[in-house]
């Protein structure tokens, strides 16, 4: 009896192994846009795409950090495969429209598009104060409405290629957070939208699809410096931040299995999700209890 319990267990595990893997050659040519590109998850994405054998246009503001982005591709990729960058601010509705335009005309065309970028702020709480409120404007046109924009110049080249749009949210973007008040209304907007395109894209029978990443904790540079200057060192211990790299490519993975959402990693981001659906309150004293330990 025990024997074919242990089978069947054996079994469900190389099941998950196997379903889980993935099959990089089919990224070999496929053109990917990459926004937030300069730093952390987003620039170790073009280095997995690289590898892989895409085709990338990398965006973000800095032009010198994305040419060096640029060159990193280059190494980790073929010396001459198409590795190409655009300087542009997310903040400015307008360059969405180029950024797509100069992307297509630059791949031929478009499969995937990575939506990653974020404006940084600071982990405060919120008072209604007009400082606060000018703060609300520009997180929503960087990090909600620049996604929209870019996602509805690329969607015709999209549907030609029965492409991809990959959308990085945050475990913020369903569990509201203590001192992250816009950056959590961002991210829950984003899923209102995208999770609503996609049902119509169904409807349409459009075969496109929408991945929604919902991200834990990652050490890149720029979130470990956040978390050190509101004084959450605790959270940085208690949590012990993932790998960019690790994190950049789950996401590419989930892209490759047209996966719904993706929850990364799988093991601190999805058992809270399932105790929120049940249990909200204790949900909420959790995410309070790991916020409010600061000295
Ligand atoms: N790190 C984490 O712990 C974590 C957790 C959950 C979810 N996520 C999500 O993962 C994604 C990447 O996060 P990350 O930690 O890798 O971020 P990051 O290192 O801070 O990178 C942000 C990127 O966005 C660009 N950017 C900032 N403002 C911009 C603007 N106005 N216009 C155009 N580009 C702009 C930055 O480049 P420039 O400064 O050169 O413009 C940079 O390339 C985000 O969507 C984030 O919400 C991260
Ligand atoms: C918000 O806090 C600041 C100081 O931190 C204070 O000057 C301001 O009056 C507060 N605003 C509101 C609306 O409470
Ligand atoms: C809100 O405004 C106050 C004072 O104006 C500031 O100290 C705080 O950092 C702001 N918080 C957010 C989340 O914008």
């Amino acid at each position: 009896m025990w024997k074919k319990v242990v089978a069947v267990l054996i079994g469900i595990l190389v099941g998950i192994w196997l379903f889980d893997d993935f099959d990089q050659s089919t990224l070999k040519g496929k053109r990917v846009l990459i926004t937030g590109a300069s730093t952390g998850i987003g620039e170790q994405m073009a280095y997995h795409y690289a590898q892989m054998g895409a085709k990338i246009v990398v965006t973000a503001r800095r032009e010198q950090r994305l040419k060096e982005v640029v060159a990193k591709c280059r190494e980790a990729g073929d010396a001459d495969g198409q590795y190409e960058y655009i300087a542009a601010d997310m903040s400015d509705m307008a360059s969405t429209l180029t950024v797509v335009q100069d992307a297509v005309n630059k791949l031929g065309g478009l499969d995937i598009l990575v939506l990653n970028h974020i404006t940084l702020i600071p982990l405060t709480p919120w008072n209604g104060s007009r400082e606060n409120l000018t703060l609300l404007d520009n997180v929503i046109n960087i990090n909600f409405r620049a996604y929209i924009h870019l996602a509805s110049h690329a969607l015709p080249h999209i549907e030609k290629s029965h492409g991809s749009i990959i959308v990085v949210s945050s475990y913020a973007g369903k569990v509201g957070q203590p001192f992250l008040t816009e950056y959590s209304a961002s991210k829950f907007a984003l899923d209102g939208f995208f999770s609503s395109l996609r049902q119509e894209m169904k409807i349409k029978n459009c075969d496109i699809s929408i991945t929604l990443c919902i991200i834990g904790f990652i050490g890149t540079e720029n979130s470990i410096h956040q978390l050190e200057e509101a004084g959450q060192q605790f959270l940085i211990d208690f949590l012990k931040p993932a790998s960019p790299s690790d994190a950049a490519l789950a996401i590419i993975k989930g892209g490759v299995k047209r996966a719904r959402e993706m929850y990364f990693p799988y093991f601190q981001v999805k058992p809270i999700l399932l105790l929120k659906e049940w249990f909200p309150e204790l949900c909420d004293f959790i995410n309070r209890w790991v916020y409010t330990q600061m000295p």
